[in-house]
């Protein structure tokens, strides 16, 4: 089912699984603001559409990228005030990607540079194939990155590697990528949307509820010190006994059957 039209990006589901594309193949699916736009459009109907969207895997159109980055014909030109605007739309985008209660999954087919680097880090997980290649070369156009890059990048891999990654604008590969956390799993190009697939069919076996309350507790307790953190798990998980979800699933575990969950 393609059931939302977007200029520059594709919305589609199926099966309880939805798919964002970013579609401008003819310059690598870079993003200029109004793809930018239509990103987070597309997020907000995401979440209104939990009914047929359950986990939400992000791609890029064309088999050599994923994204390669923000428009730097879009950038070339800009003001100080420009430049604000477009990292705060960016932001703003990304953050609606964590603020979903879906899972999302980063399929990384390809180039994943600068602000594609940087989407792909905003995901739960990041797949991709062994032609994938990650970077965030901003420091070589003069620029930093400015779409989390220097925030998300340095949770997921450190400080270290991060600013190595950053100051050496050096791409690194599938499998460099995989070593230092970037990457959670690695595939065949041919088979990189067959395993994100099997992978959200296997998260949607779970309650949906307690997947979101998860990735609410991991992504909220990550910058808390951790007592307060702990104490938050706390709340959270008490929570999850107010949902029909909890019953039901572990009334199926003692009854020896599979739990049907209702998100409810
Ligand atoms: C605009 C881009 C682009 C980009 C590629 N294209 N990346 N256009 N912005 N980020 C266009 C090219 O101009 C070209 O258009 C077409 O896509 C195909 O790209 P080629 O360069 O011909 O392909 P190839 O030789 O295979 O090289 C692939 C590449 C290279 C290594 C990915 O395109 C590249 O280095 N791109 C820029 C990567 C980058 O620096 N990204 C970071 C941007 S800064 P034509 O018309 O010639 O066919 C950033 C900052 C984020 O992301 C924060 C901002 C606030």
């Amino acid at each position: 089912m393609n059931f939302y039209k977007y200029d520059n990006v594709l919305l589609e589901a199926e099966d309880g699984i939805g798919t964002l594309t970013i579609n401008r193949p003819k310059v690598l699916n870079a993003l200029n603001s109004a793809t930018l736009q239509d990103i987070g459009d597309a997020l907000r109907e995401v979440k209104e559409r939990q009914d047929v969207i359950k986990v939400l895997i992000i791609t890029g159109a064309g088999p050599k990228s994923f994204v390669a980055g923000a428009d730097i014909s879009q950038m070339h030109n800009m003001s100080v005030v420009e430049a604000l605007n477009l990292s705060k739309l960016a932001h703003n985008s990304f953050a609606e990607i964590e603020e979903l209660p879906q899972f999302t999954i980063a399929a990384v087919n390809g180039f994943a540079l600068g602000g594609g680097c940087e989407l792909a880090s905003s995901c739960d997980m990041r797949i991709g194939s062994n032609t994938s290649k990650f970077g965030q070369p901003e420091v070589g156009l003069g620029i930093i990155p400015g779409f989390g890059g220097t925030q998300r990048l340095t949770r997921l891999i450190g400080r270290g590697k991060a600013k190595e990654m950053i100051a050496t604008s050096t791409m690194i590969t599938a499998q460099e990528a995989y070593r230092i956390g970037l990457l959670d799993e690695i595939t065949e190009p041919d088979q990189l949307m067959d395993n994100a697939k099997e992978i959200a069919k296997t998260i949607m076996k779970n309650g949906p509820i307690a997947v979101a309350m998860a990735k609410y507790s991991v992504d909220r307790g990550a910058d808390l010190p951790l007592d307060i953190a702990i104490d938050m798990e706390s709340q959270v998980w008490a929570e999850t006994f107010a949902t029909n979800d909890q019953s039901e699933g572990m009334e199926a575990f003692l009854e020896k059957r599979a739990a049907k969950f209702s998100g409810k």
